[in-house]
């Protein structure tokens, strides 16, 4: 049996609970097909949220010129203050309808999209994207994500969708329409089932405003993206990454304690292993970083579950998707 498929987790209920769904009725599921994709293009298109799968992980998705909808993405999630969202659109014809792209712009694209790449670029005046999105900022993160649902939505709402992981804030991101369901099902009105998420963690995000920086590890491996370039990014100054180093625990954590580098369980201590060692859990027994990505956070939810008080986890390269997987475990291990 897959171990996560598991219609609700007691520990993944949301922090505080909020209902802004459009009416009363239940929390639809709706399938991937094109009746489904129509429902949700409708439901967006009333200003409701929808969560669908994309390659990284489930989005939140709200209408982003609907300052109402997008709003509601910020109380659902009890996001405590207004972090700029992703905008996604269904291609690079479409993202130069908002933004502005130079020759680095096209170039990452190019390459590429569809695919687990944000790119901050400016903002045009005339794009009509909600100010809730961009936190008043000129300029707007956007992606084409590589996934036949995603597109499906995009293709059928016809417009930009703005998707911030489906997860209650400083919780674990969602990789299955179950774990969606379990953390935020009470306060959206929809979620497209697409399966799990091939990729697993969040895309990498480059901002191409001045000189092309990281601003976040991800999907895309630093390697890949400054081999296209032919230039090292330079290292940007993380939007995630906080300003007092107690704000780190907000992202990305599980219940319990989290000890990382750890060659073995101390007592009391369950393992999330990496590689052949002895462990409860393992993120890929053959130590392969893209499958350590894909189930990262179906480990931690599945942690959760399990009720772990202490997590250990093995040692993980500092190398391709290792670099996004070290990233949200040394969130998931600040103190808090
Ligand atoms: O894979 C992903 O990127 C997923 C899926 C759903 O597409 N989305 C996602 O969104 O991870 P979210 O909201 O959890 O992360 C958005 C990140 C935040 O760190 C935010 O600060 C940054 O993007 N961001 C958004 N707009 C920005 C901007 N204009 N400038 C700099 N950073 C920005
Ligand atoms: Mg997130």
């Amino acid at each position: 049996m897959h171990p996560f498929t598991r219609p609700t987790y007691p520990s993944a209920a949301p922090l505080q609970p909020k209902r802004h769904v459009m009416n009363d009725e239940q929390l639809l599921m709706l399938s991937p097909d094109v009746a489904g994709l129509e429902k949700a293009a409708a439901i967006l298109a009333r200003g409701g949220l929808v969560s669908f799968p994309t390659e990284t992980v489930y989005g939140l998705g709200a209408d982003a010129r609907d300052d109402k909808a997008v709003a509601s993405i910020y109380a659902a999630k009890g996001r405590p203050s207004f972090n700029p969202l992703i905008v996604h659109l269904s291609d690079v014809a479409a993202v130069a309808d908002y933004c502005e792209m130079n020759d680095t712009a096209r170039q990452l694209a190019d390459a590429f999209w569809p695919g687990a790449l944000t790119l901050v670029l400016p903002l045009r005046a005339v794009a009509g994207i909600s100010k809730l999105v961009t936190a008043g900022l000129d300029t707007l993160a956007v992606r084409v994500p590589d996934h036949r649902v995603a597109g499906g939505l995009l293709q059928a709402f016809g417009g930009p969708i703005a998707a911030p992981s489906a997860n209650p804030s400083g919780r674990i991101s969602p990789t299955s329409a179950a774990h969606v369901a379990a953390g935020l099902g009470a306060g959206i009105d929809a979620i497209v089932d697409g399966g799990d998420c091939s990729v697993g963690v969040e895309s990498t995000i480059v901002s191409c405003i001045g000189a092309p920086a990281l601003l976040r590890a991800g999907g895309i491996p630093v390697e890949a993206l400054e081999a296209c370039l032919g230039q090292p990014l330079v290292q940007g100054q993380d939007t995630d990454l906080p300003t007092a180093p107690g704000q780190l625990a907000s992202h990305y954590a599980p219940q319990g304690k989290v000890r990382l580098n750890a060659a073995y369980a101390e007592e009391g201590e369950v393992l999330l292993g990496f590689g052949p060692v002895d462990a409860a859990l393992n993120l890929s027994v053959a130590g392969d970083l893209i499958e350590a990505a894909a189930r990262l956070f179906a480990c931690l939810h599945e942690l959760d579950a399990m009720g772990a008080a202490r997590i250990a986890v093995s040692p993980i390269p500092d190398r391709g998707l290792g670099r996004a997987i070290n990233d949200r475990l040394r969130r998931a291990a600040a103190p808090r």
